[in-house]
């Protein structure tokens, strides 16, 4: 047995901003932003805090799922921008819902966060502990961007997506997640916590190596999936989708040619949304699901990858 997932759910944000709006900000323009990135606009959270959109997004999963918050025996959020430390974000989720018998944590894995965060339902669940979890990704990367830095500014959104999961799918497949510590410096965002007054530098900000990142992920994401592929002895043309992380067109598109795969496999949506970090996987996830794109029996192949650096992929049979 594995976890199915049974109901998703997401929200973004009420404002949007596109691709000329941040050319006011910084020295860019709407057709370098389309080319390089694929992006044309984003969702910025001007009101909602992060936990709200993650208990938003929960409160559409239990209802796609047709699922009762007391049923929740486990809610994990993912998230590297909550503007709580404490208490987690996933007992705020808990308190919204009043899903009142779950146990509940948060976890940071920065864009991989979803998939992670499916992984460790799904591990709980094979250990026998839990057989019905909310998994939640919510980010407000808007918070952390220096909207002088054009580098950055131009790729991130914030949002979030949720899921039901059920111990019910037959079939058992095994995740394969890898980190480089060693290359964390690629992108970063140092804490608030140990800022001296009048010491706010660049440094609290998102702060990345765009092309080390594309050069990790171009080669590490097709290295990834053929290892997920391998260990669970699924043939390529068994899946029917790529969900990835929505970092890039031009990634994503790499991907897809590494592996000889057609890039409709390979869906996107950041062209709305931007790069929402762990929330991107679950939007497009919710967004499918809702389209009606996906079929009962689907096998769906995640991968996330990002800060960290980490990359982590798994197979889902799709069961609605
Ligand atoms: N608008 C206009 N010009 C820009 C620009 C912007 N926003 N940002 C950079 N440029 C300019 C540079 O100054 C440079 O000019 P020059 O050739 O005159 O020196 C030129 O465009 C190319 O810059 P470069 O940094 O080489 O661009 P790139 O092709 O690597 O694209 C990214 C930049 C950020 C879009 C790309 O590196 C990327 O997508 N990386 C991965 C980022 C990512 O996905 N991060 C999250 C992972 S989870």
């Amino acid at each position: 047995m594995s976890a199915a997932i049974c109901g998703t759910g997401s929200y973004a944000p009420d404002y949007i901003m596109d691709n000329n709006r941040i050319a006011e900000l910084v020295e860019t323009n709407d057709d370098w932003i389309k080319e390089r990135t694929g992006i044309r606009k984003r969702h910025i959270a001007k009101t909602e805090t992060t936990t709200f959109m993650a208990s938003e997004a929960a409160k559409r999963a239990l209802e796609n799922a047709g699922a009762e918050p007391e049923e929740i025996e486990l809610i994990i959020v993912a998230t590297l921008s909550s503007e709580l430390i404490v208490p987690c974000s996933a007992c705020e989720v808990q308190r919204e819902i009043g899903a009142k018998n779950a146990a509940c944590f948060d976890i940071n894995a920065a864009c991989s966060g979803f998939v992670i965060a499916y992984n460790m339902a799904d591990a709980f669940f094979a250990a026998g502990q839990y057989s019905t979890a909310l998994i939640v990704a919510a980010e407000s990367l808007s918070k952390l961007t220096d909207w002088t830095d054009r580098n950055t500014c131009i790729l991130f959104g914030d949002g979030a997506g949720a899921a039901v999961l059920k111990n019910t799918s037959d079939r058992h497949y095994n995740s394969v997640t890898h980190s480089d510590g060693g290359k964390g410096w690629a992108l970063t965002c140092k804490n608030r916590l140990d800022l001296e007054e009048g010491r706010f530098s660049r440094e609290h900000y998102i702060d990345m190596n765009g092309q080390e990142i594309f050069k990790f992920a171009v080669r590490r994401v097709p290295e990834l999936i053929r290892e997920v592929l391998q260990k669970n002895k699924v043939e390529q043309e068994e899946i029917a989708w790529y969900v990835m992380h929505q970092a890039n067109c031009r990634i994503l598109e790499a991907v897809a040619r590494h592996l000889g795969e057609p890039a409709m496999k390979f869906p996107m949506n950041l062209q709305h949304y931007g790069n929402t970090s762990s929330a991107s996987i679950p939007l497009l996830l919710d967004e499918m699901n809702r389209k009606g794109m996906l079929k009962k029996g689907e096998k769906i192949l995640m991968a996330g990858f990002g800060a960290g650096l980490t990359w982590s992929g798994n197979i889902v049979e799709w069961s609605i």
